[in-house]
């Protein structure tokens, strides 16, 4: 015989346990309730509440004074959250419920009527939209905080010669403004991503009630506009099953934390001994309990790890949606935890890199060395073979690669191989080859659009500022709703 689930004998939930008789087995309420975390959501389902409060008034479906009631009631909850007095209870699910009740101790009946033409299916769905919303917003902010400090610091930079790196061997000579700024170019699509999904998101799912409507005659622009949005949705089960905009954010989270964590890595390769390219803070590195000469990069690391986290919530919100029929599933409760954790994360990540980066200092002549090793300029001599000599550029690489063959068996640099040297190899070269044998002449050759020459360098820090930084920022830290300026 199965065992018995040990029942509590507890009372029907107030909120809908009219045909119950018995309230839910313990293990039962630990499951269904969500108030853990959800709980973050007060803000959010507060200002939808008034403003749906608002427009229920104003289609004379509640009385004045109960509209009143209800506002100055919602405030008060508000404030009992905000003051940490509000009493979450786990018999109580989750937020919308335990703010209806306590809205109902407070003001009586009144309190009853605020769920008129509204279900909590609609009601998460506003909550959790306006949530991401904001988050959304927060983020595009931090991002472009961060791409000010990435071009303030290419500026200070934008001459600084380092190694370009293919498969992380010495390439070209590069400078090391350009290189911070070829981040500044991925973070402004993040925000690009993140603009075009806020531009989506923006339609208010208030008013689809449990999936099909609501007789009651209710006014969805009334409440879309009240909340900031564009329009309400069109389809009223679409609205109440859409979790899109979730996985839109975390997709672009989830790329923009790549990008973060290709930064990191690069960070932790810098500032490693056998490189020292870069000193990180005091601020931005700890010691070792052991080896009291250590400064490790743990915040460019931790970026780097918390990837998979963010990463994570993204395939939690596809794995979750895929498969779930029309319209609302309490699987789609799941939805929040991973939501939160990685706005959360993704946060920490922009806000210790924009740190990391105002702070670093680069060691311009170690840099410089290590540009100037390993033949990096051997592509400059092929292309002056090609422009002085007029070889076809296959034969100049060929000829080239001779030189370099002869250089490294005698141990010296491409510059340091005599004319004669030189001219074993093509006799056509002249002195005139010399002049692009150093990386100041071979960066401040590439002026092609797009290259690292300093002066290109500096007209794109320019170009950079007007694109990224001269449109107003989203302000944060508003009243959830309200329409925000970006
Ligand atoms: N706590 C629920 C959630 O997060 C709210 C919606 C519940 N709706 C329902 N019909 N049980 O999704």
């Amino acid at each position: 015989m199965a065992r018995k689930t040990t029942r509590k004998k507890a009372a029907p939930n107030t909120m809908w346990g009219g045909r119950y008789a018995l309230g839910p087995a313990e293990i039962m309420e630990k499951i269904n309730a969500s108030i853990g975390f959800d709980k973050k959501l007060y803000a959010q389902d507060i200002a939808g509440s008034a403003a749906h409060a608002d427009m229920l008034v104003a289609q004379g479906i509640l009385t004045a004074k109960d509209g009143r009631a209800i506002k100055q009631g919602l405030a008060r909850v508000k404030d009992e959250i905000e003051q940490g007095k509000f009493k979450f209870s786990t018999k109580l699910e989750d937020i919308h419920f335990n703010v209806e009740q306590r809205l109902t101790d407070l003001i009586g009946p009144a309190g009853g009527r605020l769920h008129t033409a509204r279900s909590r299916n609609d009601q998460v769905a506003l909550d959790v939209r306006l949530w991401t919303r904001d988050a959304v917003d927060r983020l595009e902010g931090m991002l472009r905080d961060l791409q000010k400090a990435l071009i303030d610091r290419a500026e200070e930079y934008a001459s600084t010669i380092m190694p370009g790196f293919t498969h992380l061997q010495t390439a070209q000579p590069i400078t090391f403004g350009h290189h911070l700024l070829a981040y500044v170019e991925m973070f402004g699509r993040d925000r690009s991503r993140l603009r075009d999904c806020r531009e989506r998101m923006n339609e208010s799912p208030l008013g689809a009630a449990a999936l099909a409507g609501t007789p009651h005659r209710i006014d969805r622009r009334h409440t879309a506009k009240a909340l900031g949005f564009d329009r309400p949705m069109a389809n009223s089960l679409d609205a109440v099953s859409d979790r899109d905009y979730v996985v839109e954010f975390l997709g672009a989270a989830s790329l923009c934390a790549v990008h973060l964590s290709r930064l990191a890595e690069e960070i932790v390769i810098w500032c490693s001994a056998p490189f020292r390219f870069i000193a990180l803070s005091d601020a931005f590195t700890t010691g070792s309990s052991i080896m009291p000469q250590k400064r490790n990069p743990d915040a460019a690391e931790l970026i780097r790890g918390k990837v998979g986290r963010i990463v994570g919530a993204f395939v939690a919100l596809c794995t979750l949606l895929k498969g779930l029929p029309l319209t609302y599933g309490k699987d789609m409760q799941e939805d929040k935890e991973p939501l939160f954790d990685a706005a959360d994360s993704i946060e920490l990540c922009v806000a210790a890199m924009t740190g990391m980066i105002r702070d670093l200092e680069a060691n311009p002549e170690r840099m410089r060395a290590v540009a100037s090793a390993d033949y990096s300029v051997a592509t400059d001599l092929a292309d002056w073979l090609v422009r002085s000599v007029g070889l076809p550029f296959r034969q100049a690489h060929h000829a080239t690669g001779a030189l370099v063959g002869k250089a490294a068996a005698k141990g010296v640099d491409l510059d340091d191989l005599s004319l004669a040297d030189m001219q074993a190899v093509e006799p056509r070269i002249t002195r005139d080859v010399y002049k692009v044998l150093t990386v100041e002449a071979s960066v401040a050759a590439r002026r092609s659009y797009g290259g690292t020459a300093p002066a290109n360098v500096v007209r794109a820090i320019r170009d950079a500022r007007k694109r990224f930084l001269e449109s107003p920022p989203p302000s944060s830290g508003e009243v959830p709703g309200r329409r925000r300026g970006s």
